[in-house]
């Protein structure tokens, strides 16, 4: 039990005095719930976990093996800080091998990160006062748009839009928000809509952003998970360098998502001003797990395999939903396929109707096991990864069958 005390000085930002006193559920605490739930009520028919948003694999083993070699190291053994010039070095040649940008500094426009979420948190640390705005895609990863109302700063939401291929309309922030505005977040391909940006919207984007004097944060989380076409990065735009950083993360395109790494790269300005809030908050990424990393980035390959995976499991979930009514088609790149959620679901003249996505998402938990996200920002949609775990190609495919067995038993309508 805790003195009473306590509750009284907790900070306005995360509640004051009523910090965890609330009693709303929240969409992943749901699914949770609804998981377990449905497990114990139907324990013969196994999940099925769509919803997860990680690797179901481990890092590959020349990773593995160069992160125990360096961890014998005497040299890796202290505070990294911001340091690691083996690995800003293998960072800088990774910009250029896969997305062909020959121009960055491994010295100043070049930073480890703990992760991207982390580097997340500390740009609004650098930018926002109160007042000033960021422009966030919806729907979205959150974190840069909590800190920054964390240090008294707004969010503008710029919605994704099928109709726009989900990329944001610059054109529509109002006058007098654009005025306040310093930061605008875009990540492409996009969580969770799938979507890949084009060559055309970064110029878009970077024009906006020098005639508005905004700086622009492209988490490329998912960059070079690629099913068509070329990885994209922001800095093939010429100038791009001027206004903005992009995140890359080895998490996801090196199956490293608890290794925590990443890097931030652009602009020297802002990967210095990131480098010093950085230096206030930890003390850098063990230098052998950098050391690691440095290897996974000269073999790009690993990333292309990974994707591959990704890609046929794609296909086979594609066909399986639009076989069964669903209006779905296959993203270029990433591992998150956005579908839109049905209006109802009929089985033996009964009908159950959906009015959002988290309806049909609970719905499908709790009748077919089947774990979803839902997506009720923008429209109403559910997110299914293809990172559920199937250690072979032919268990991937029984439990896409599997999925098309239990689905094939509705009638959807939209
Ligand atoms: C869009 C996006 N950005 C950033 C992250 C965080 O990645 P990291 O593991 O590099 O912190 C995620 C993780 O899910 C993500 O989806």
């Amino acid at each position: 039990m805790s003195d009473p005390y306590i509750q009284e000085l907790f900070a306005e930002r995360i509640g004051g005095n009523q910090y965890g006193k609330s009693t709303a559920i929240y969409k992943f605490e749901k699914i949770k719930r609804a998981k377990k739930a449905a497990t114990e009520s139907k324990p013969d028919l196994p999940l099925i976990d769509m919803g997860v948003g990680e690797p179901d694999a481990m890092a590959f083993p020349i990773v593995v093996d160069a992160l125990t070699e360096a961890a014998y190291l005497p040299e890796n053994r202290g505070y990294a800080d911001n340091g690691g010039d083996n690995f800003k070095k293998a960072a800088a040649d990774y910009m250029k091998e896969v997305f062909k940008v020959d121009s960055i500094d491994p010295e100043t426009e070049v930073i480890h990160s703990i992760g991207s979420k982390t580097a997340l948190t500390m740009f609004p640390a650098c930018f926002i006062n109160p007042g000033d705005y960021v422009l966030m895609t919806t729907p979205g990863y959150p974190v840069l748009g909590t800190h920054a109302q964390y240090y008294g700063g707004h969010v503008h939401n710029l919605p994704l839009k099928a109709e726009n291929n989900f990329l944001p309309d610059l054109e529509s922030i109002p006058e007098d928000i654009l005025k306040k505005a310093k930061i605008l977040v875009i990540n492409y391909p996009n969580n969770p809509t799938g979507a890949s940006a084009t060559l055309e919207f970064f110029e878009k984007a970077v024009a906006f952003a020098k005639a508005n004097e905004l700086i622009i944060i492209q988490d490329a989380a998912y960059a070079s998970l690629i099913f068509e076409g070329d990885p994209l990065s922001i800095f093939q735009v010429e100038g791009a360098k001027d206004v903005a950083v992009e995140l890359h993360s080895l998490s996801k395109s090196f199956n490293m998502t608890g290794w925590r790494i990443g890097f931030v790269v652009g602009n020297p300005l802002l990967v210095k001003a990131y480098g010093d809030m950085k230096d206030n908050s930890d003390s850098g990424q063990f230098l052998a797990i950098q050391s690691a990393a440095a290897v996974a980035l000269k073999n790009p390959i690993i990333t292309q395999t990974i994707a591959n995976k990704y890609s046929r499991r794609m296909d086979h979930l594609v066909e399986a939903l639009k076989g069964n009514g669903f209006s779905v088609s296959k993203p270029k790149g990433s591992f998150f396929l956005y579908v839109k959620s049905p209006k109802s679901a009929e089985i033996n003249g009964e009908v159950v109707n959906f009015e959002t996505g988290e309806d049909f998402s609970q719905w499908l938990i709790t009748n077919e096991l089947i774990s979803t996200v839902p997506w009720d920002d923008c429209g109403h949609f559910v997110r299914f990864s293809v990172t559920f775990t199937a250690p072979s190609e032919s268990e991937e495919t029984s439990i896409i069958e599997e999925i098309n067995r239990r689905l094939s038993q509705y009638t959807f309508q939209f």
